[in-house]
């Protein structure tokens, strides 16, 4: 199975490449090393702060988490809306808590938890005052959920964010009186600006359903600038169009499920982060009969690739029908984050570390942080049983890095402070670090060497 979801996650990234359409390439002003001139735009404070953050937990709960078939399941299995509706009896939300979330979120060194105010259902888990009756107070949990999650957040110094959808299976107005439809949903977000405390972001998906209708977005981002003036705003662009820019307010663009690479943000009149969103499986709502998981290994190389660009990773989890995070993804989370421990935890290089023009071969690279150069070297597990892939299996020996400026003064493993040999040609601006094999009883699927400036 590992293969096929490979195949799928390298197809993916074919595409992204060519989707990394940001206004202005095609006219970058090179010198004669090939360096695009222009200047790079200075980050507003909130994105700034949002690119730090480095890496979130994404949530999709609703009533289809109820059916343990995937988000998707009402309109993938025709099921009409009035008896999907039917399963806002039987929500309870009895074991859902913002508080407890957010403990796991930061054991797991995430930064920002992204929960579904809305999905594409319809359905609020929060009170939506009068706005639709397909709300969590027309249920037995009669709690305002994005309440308790925004407080929980808070509690333990995580940042809460909210996924709101733009489309809706259950709202007649959507198909049959859109202008009305938005107003519904601006009101709707006007909500989520006005009663729950400072927000990270909003983070909107579902354009994609109507391509070619206005949905009159600024209007919807002029709401949220009016009450939440430094929330980010990011909408998903879908998994064809990944990096996508569309509208000047947007915050980010995104990717989803796919490599992301570095933006050229030269010439450009804004600086906008980059954020990767992945689920534990092949699902975003909890799915029962899929299998197909993660593994902790295979999340840390999600991570590290989306911080070799610049970019977030929002690691989802598709919580249990009463809304308890699952054990797996439980367990899977905290590995990441003794992981994240072992390689500067919380204000490590894994959040505060910068892209450089570094590069090293197959899927080796390096990040810039306070003058110390990391290396981050892939595929040096001896056997078969690696998460290693495009670059084919290389173990221990010499690793090359080319675009090396100057010399390092002595580089060693961050996992176990073991000393590392290295030799640096200046006028190539050659580095090659020689890489040693695991210590028996030691695996980190991806090993970071620190080179002191
Ligand atoms: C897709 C799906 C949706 C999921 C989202 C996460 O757009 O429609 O179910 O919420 O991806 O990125």
């Amino acid at each position: 199975m590992r293969v096929s979801r490979r195949t799928f996650l390298n197809g993916v990234a074919a595409t992204s490449a060519a989707a990394l359409t940001q206004k202005g390439e095609a006219n970058a002003m090179t010198t004669n090393d090939g360096q695009d001139t222009r200047p790079i735009p200075t980050p507003a404070p909130r994105i700034a702060h949002f690119e730090r953050m480095g890496y979130g937990m994404f949530i999709h709960w609703g009533l289809y988490s109820q059916m343990g078939r995937g988000e998707w399941a009402m309109n993938m299995h025709h099921i009409p809306a009035e008896r999907y509706l039917e399963l806002m009896k039987t929500f309870t939300a009895k074991d859902f808590s913002g508080r407890k979330i957010a403990k796991l979120a930061k054991k797991a060194g995430m930064k920002y938890i992204t929960l579904t105010s809305r999905h594409h259902e319809g359905f609020s888990l929060y009170d939506t005052r009068g706005l639709s009756e397909h709300d969590v107070m027309h249920t037995p949990a009669n709690r305002d959920l994005i309440q308790d999650f925004t407080e929980g957040c808070r509690a333990e110094g995580i940042m809460p964010m909210l996924y709101h959808t733009t489309l809706d299976w259950t709202e007649p107005r959507f198909e049959k009186d859109f202008p009305a439809y938005l107003q519904y949903l601006r009101d709707s977000v006007e909500i989520l600006c006005t009663h729950y405390g400072k927000l990270g972001g909003l983070w909107f998906d579902g354009n994609w359903s109507k391509p070619n209708a206005d949905w009159q977005e600024d209007k919807l981002y002029a709401t949220i600038r009016k009450h939440q003036p430094e929330a980010m705003i990011i909408n998903n662009t879908g998994i064809g169009e990944e990096g996508k820019l569309g509208n000047p307010e947007i915050d980010s663009v995104t990717f989803e499920r796919g490599r992301p690479k570095p933006l050229n943000r030269h010439g450009h009149p804004k600086y906008v982060s980059a954020e990767m969103c992945h689920t534990m499986n092949f699902h975003w709502g909890i799915a029962n009969n899929d299998f197909n998981y993660l593994s902790p290994a295979h999340v840390i190389e999600e991570l590290c690739f989306a911080r070799r660009a610049g970019a977030n990773l929002l690691m989802n989890v598709g919580p249990t029908a009463t809304g308890k995070i699952p054990e797996y993804e439980a367990a899977a989370f905290g590995r990441v984050g003794d992981w994240i421990r072992l390689h500067g935890g919380e204000k490590g290089v894994l959040y505060q570390g910068n892209p450089t023009q570094i590069s090293g071969e197959g899927d080796d690279f390096a990040l810039e942080l306070n003058g110390d150069l990391y290396l981050f070297i892939t595929d040096l597990t001896p056997t078969s049983n690696t998460m290693a892939h495009m670059s084919g299996h290389k173990g221990a020996g010499a690793r090359k890095f080319a675009g090396v400026e100057k010399a390092y003064k002595e580089a060693t493993w961050m996992d176990s402070g073991e000393s590392l040999k290295m030799e640096f040609d200046g006028n190539a601006k050659q580095l090659t670090l020689h890489a040693t094999n695991y210590p028996y009883g030691t695996n980190t699927v991806v090993r970071v060497a620190r080179l002191k400036g």
